[in-house]
């Protein structure tokens, strides 16, 4: 049998990275992408090769709409060269960033480079990449536990991720005459670069995520990659239209 291939979006650290090796470990092929931070992305490429499967990074930034139809076609091209098939499997829009400011002070040039990236960037590359998934294929989208409860200084961060929540059910009643199905995945705070690295580094604000999750600690990338390949997997093809929370029970 052929390997499955997943394009993972924000492959080369965090939480992109983690997914990406979890398949990688279940015999899944992959593209990742790097706005970047190309050495890491090669580093992870490296890393799934050795796991077995066929693995490419390729530069992208969310935030530039106008590059996606460029984008798409470097796809084409790989998935012609690499594995010579017209299409792949999963898309996992993943890649983000964080801004942590209170509403009174969120400015519109921070609210426009979320948007760009959070929503617009995951509405226009699916979108742009649509014709290029498999007939019974997956996407997942990464919300956060953000949309559930509610931090002081995530506002317009987590307004966007309501956006992709609402937009991921529209996703999939209008992609399931064509066997996709699209799941949310919402970690909640989880150790990895995002925010500058503040979940991880800040000794104060990790005990009191901590002190808040049922589980007693805070999330870290392997709590996560496994759930995105989970629902990847066959066992969970029937899991459609959901949003699936990882947080360790944060604010229960
Ligand atoms: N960590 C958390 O606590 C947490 C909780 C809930 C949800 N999330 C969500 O999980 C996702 C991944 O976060 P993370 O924690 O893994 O973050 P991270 O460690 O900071 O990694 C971010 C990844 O996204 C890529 N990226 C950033 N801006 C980009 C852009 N404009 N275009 C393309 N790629 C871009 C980065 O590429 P380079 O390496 O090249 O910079 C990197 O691969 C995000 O959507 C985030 O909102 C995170």
């Amino acid at each position: 049998m052929t390997n499955k291939i997943a394009i993972i979006t924000g492959g080369s650290r965090g939480l992109g990275k983690n997914t990406a090796l979890k398949l990688a470990s279940q015999g899944v092929d992959l593209i990742i992408t790097y706005r970047s931070k190309k050495e890491d992305a090669d580093a992870v490429v490296a890393e799934a090769e050795s796991l077995g499967v066929k693995a490419n990074a390729v530069q992208l930034d969310v935030a530039e709409s106008k590059t996606f139809s460029a984008f798409a076609t470097t796809v084409k091209d790989l998935l012609s060269n690499t594995w010579q098939r017209e299409n792949f499997d999963f898309l996992v829009n993943n890649a983000g960033i964080g801004i942590n400011t209170p509403f009174a002070q969120t400015t519109e040039e921070q609210f426009d480079q979320l948007v760009n990236i959070q929503f617009k960037g995951v509405f226009f590359l699916t979108q742009t990449l649509l014709p290029l998934i498999a007939d019974g294929g997956r996407i997942i989208n990464i919300s956060t536990g953000l949309t559930r409860f509610s931090f002081p200084g995530y506002a317009a961060y987590a307004s966007m991720k309501g956006a992709i929540e609402v937009l991921s059910k529209y996703l999939a009643k209008e992609l399931g005459a064509r066997g996709i199905a699209v799941n949310v995945v919402a970690p909640g705070a989880i150790e990895t670069d995002f925010g500058g690295g503040v979940v991880r580094d800040n000794e104060q604000l990790n005990n009191h995520i901590a002190s808040i999750t049922a589980l007693g600690r805070v999330g870290v990338p392997d709590d996560i990659g496994g759930v995105i390949a989970s629902l990847l997997s066959e066992d969970n093809r029937w899991i459609n239209a959901q949003r699936i929370e990882a947080s360790g029970g944060m604010m229960l």
